[in-house]
């Protein structure tokens, strides 16, 4: 191998870079075409140096990954406590069944569909509040006034956390996944963040339950007992993490695509019955992240000898865009009838917060299409996309008020 080519990332990891591409992961589509639905590569990431390291490009071997929870565990992948050496476990995420079934079926019933019905006053004031801090305007930057603001919003308030720590926690987050190369940063962020939420719960416990998710956690039972005092900030913590920028990444991909697209602009005007279906394909379209899971036993898969220990990281958009799975993988369709796509991934681990985010989202979408007219990016800004949580942290758009 010569030096440039040792300078050059691999194509899988390339797909991973910030890009300004019209669809941020078109890239995938040759990690499809150059390799092999698993194959062996090195993968720094903190806390993972030196690890064996697999990547899954194609559905089926993702579906077994994130499915087989007698081959594969998701303990030991949750980078932050173990990076730091904190003694504390992230939950549910770094458990396993049967134990992580335990504290889903405590925390699942905080995040229904039913819940976040009841969630949708909070969630339209939100969302028309900032609407109508910009409409009159003929442009906003609609991730960085809008998509960054109201899911993070919407969770604080449902988790009880005080609104007035905003700018914290997103000063916090921002170098937990955009800076992970930074470990200063990265430690700052995450320290930063446990240390509000040990003084937070502390408060919390010091109050009569009331209906936030936080207190809940606090003064509930799991199974008959409460959780201790560690499970109690593993828990609230990684919801944070989980919670906070997973929908405003989704969302400002999704109308970064919406202002590059006329076409599918029209088409989702024209179909207002079709948002559910809307925001599934853009969930399918624009996966924030991927994911890792653990060995546990030696054994095959896609003929490959996998040995218990190695990691294999399931990389999602790939498997969204598996041509065997999904007929024109690359288009924008409304009429999938099975868009099983693994953004939340799938199997025990399935996202907790899926209700929350796809109603967040089809909330957003709509009202933005029936209030905004036809709208497109402002000429010469920068929309970037970059990957970390993948998302464009700013994404201008104008629009002609006189049609409003
Ligand atoms: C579009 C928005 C979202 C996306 C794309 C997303 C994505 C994901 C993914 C990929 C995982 C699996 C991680 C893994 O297996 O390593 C996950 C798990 C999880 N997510 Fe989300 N998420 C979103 C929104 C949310 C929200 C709003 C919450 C708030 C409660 C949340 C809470 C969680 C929790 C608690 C888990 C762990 C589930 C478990 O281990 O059983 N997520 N999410």
């Amino acid at each position: 191998m010569d030096s440039d080519t040792q300078a050059s990332p691999p194509v899988w990891a390339a797909s991973l870079a910030p890009n300004t591409l019209f669809d941020p992961f078109a890239p995938t589509e040759a990690v499809i075409d150059s390799y092999p639905p698993l194959f062996a590569a090195e993968m720094a990431a903190p806390g993972m140096e030196g690890a064996r390291m697999w990547v899954a490009t194609r559905f089926e071997p993702i579906r077994e990954i994130f499915q087989n929870g007698e081959r594969y565990s998701s303990h030991g992948v949750y980078p932050y406590f173990r990076a730091m050496n904190i003694d504390l476990t992230a939950i549910p995420i770094d458990v396993d069944p049967p134990e992580h079934t335990r504290y889903r079926k405590f925390l699942e019933p905080s995040f229904s569909p039913r819940a976040m019905v009841a969630l949708e006053p909070l969630i339209r004031a939100n969302i028309d509040k900032l609407i109508d801090s910009f409409i009159d305007k003929g442009q906003c930057d609609i991730s960085y006034d809008y998509s960054r603001i109201y899911p993070v919003r919407v969770f604080m308030e449902l988790m009880g956390f005080p609104e007035e720590r905003f700018d914290d926690f997103l000063s916090w987050s921002h170098p937990m996944h955009f800076e992970t190369d930074n470990f200063e940063r990265y430690s700052w962020g995450t320290k930063s963040a446990l240390a509000f939420m040990q003084g937070f719960i502390n408060e919390v416990r010091s109050r009569p339950p009331d209906d936030t998710v936080a207190s809940r956690i606090v003064h509930g039972e799991c199974e008959g007992s409460k959780l201790t005092d560690k499970e109690v900030l593993g828990t609230i913590f990684f919801l944070w993490d989980g919670g906070m920028d997973t929908v405003a990444a989704t969302s400002s991909l999704m109308f970064r695509r919406l202002a590059l697209d006329p076409d599918l602009q029209q088409l989702l005007r024209d179909n207002p019955d079709r948002m559910a279906n809307a925001v599934e394909e853009f969930l399918r379209m624009h996966p924030t992240v991927n994911t890792v899971r653990i060995a546990l036993v030696d054994h095959e898969l896609e003929g490959q000898q996998i040995k218990a220990g190695d990691r294999l990281m399931c990389m999602v958009a790939a498997g969204n865009f598996d041509p065997d799975k999904y007929e024109d993988p690359r288009s924008f369709r409304l009429d999938r009838s099975q868009n099983h796509h693994f953004t939340f991934v799938a199997g025990p681990h399935r996202c907790l917060g899926i209700n929350l985010a796809r109603f967040e989202l089809r909330l957003a979408l709509s009202e933005i299409l029936r209030r905004i007219p036809d709208f497109r990016i402002k000429p010469g800004v920068d929309c970037m996309a970059v990957p970390g949580l993948m998302g464009a942290p700013n994404v201008p758009i104008v629009w002609d008020t006189g049609a409003s």
